[in-house]
């Protein structure tokens, strides 16, 4: 059975800087059109001329892929009217982290007064940026991403102009809060379709498959299923593909991330044709991201899938991917 996908989009990836973008970069170049790319680097992409050294960093990595990297900034209530204005042409959105509630986000927001954003997110919903969100509290770790449920809320409500983006949402809770708002949408992420909490730290420690946030209950697994599976027009493909180092994964103090950009699309498509419809793979993995993402250009690209064994390699360099060593079923056999 071979199957074809147009277009495909990641809006979620990290893809790092240096030898790591060099490794990486291409892995996600190759197979997919676009991404929504992290801005959570060292230190993080804040300016103008941040943001446009790094896309050339990361076009050049990508070699002669027909590929474009949307760049985002790492959200900063200073953030004015006027920089905003003069940046938005090379900006698709804007990434607001909590303050150190994941990898290198210790300059993120503390306390979400809507009044110290409001200037800023104001100036974004009449420049019309999307405003990508880490949805995650300093509350208990299971309870993080329920928690944060009001502050959405609270967003959704006070800039209803405002494109929200929940990235990777884990729970129930955030598919719910979807339905509630106009103005919300959602990432999900490859992982968090298919592990839970269990999967991590049910039997032995399993480091490569710790990541912010971290996977939750059977019940919210399902409830993201759902949605994914129905192509809901409100929720995009984000693999959240998060690179470190082996040597930072398996150590005392395991770095959070699940590296899943080479494996995405094989997986996601046998998922599709067991429990759904190629179509609404189409929707997961380009469709609805056009739509809400009004504000992008995609390259064509056709990726051909077919139902041949791939055995996932145990390291890209330095980087070991979720399912190393396993077989899958699909391979992606043609890129044009
Ligand atoms: C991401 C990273 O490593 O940059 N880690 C993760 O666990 N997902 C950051 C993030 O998206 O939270
Ligand atoms: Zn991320």
């Amino acid at each position: 059975m071979s199957i074809t996908l147009n277009s495909p989009l990641d809006m979620h990836l990290h893809l790092r800087d240096e030898e790591m973008l060099s490794v990486v970069g291409p892995l996600s170049s190759e197979s997919f059109s676009g991404a929504i790319i992290m801005p959570n680097l060292v230190p993080p992409v804040s300016t103008k001329e941040g943001l446009l050294s790094y896309k050339e960093r990361i076009l050049k990595a990508c070699k002669n892929d027909t590929f474009t990297p949307y760049m985002t900034l790492f959200f900063k209530p200073t953030y004015t009217k006027a920089f905003l204005a003069s940046v938005k042409d090379e900006l698709t959105a804007i990434k607001l982290y909590p303050a150190g509630i994941t990898t290198n986000s210790e300059g993120g927001v503390s306390g979400f007064d809507v009044d110290e954003l409001r200037p800023t997110l104001d100036a974004m919903s009449e420049l019309e940026i999307p405003l990508c969100v880490h949805g995650e509290t300093n509350g208990f770790v299971m309870d993080r991403e329920a928690e944060f449920v009001s502050i959405y809320e609270m967003l959704a409500t006070n800039f209803p102009k405002l494109k929200i983006i929940m990235e990777h949402i884990t729970t129930k809770e955030s598919v719910a809060a979807l339905e509630k708002f106009d103005n919300l949408y959602a990432t999900i992420t490859l992982h968090h379709l298919f592990i839970t909490l269990d999967d991590v730290a049910g039997g032995m420690l399993q480091p490569h498959l710790f990541c912010k946030p971290i996977a939750k209950r059977p019940e919210d697994r399902d409830a993201l299923r759902k949605v994914a599976l129905e192509g809901h027009p409100k929720v995009m493909f984000g693999s959240d593909s998060a690179p470190h180092p082996q040597h930072a994964k398996e150590s005392c103090g395991c770095a959070a991330g699940v590296f899943t950009a080479p494996i995405a699309l094989q997986v996601l498509t046998e998922f599709f044709v067991k429990y759904s419809t190629v179509e609404k793979l189409q929707d997961f993995v380009s469709n609805n991201a056009r739509n809400i993402y009004s504000n992008i250009e995609i390259p064509n690209k056709t990726i051909t899938l077919e139902e041949k064994e791939f055995t996932v390699p145990q390291k890209y360099a330095d980087v070991v991917p979720m399912y190393a060593g396993e077989k899958l079923k699909y391979s992606i056999t043609e890129i044009n």
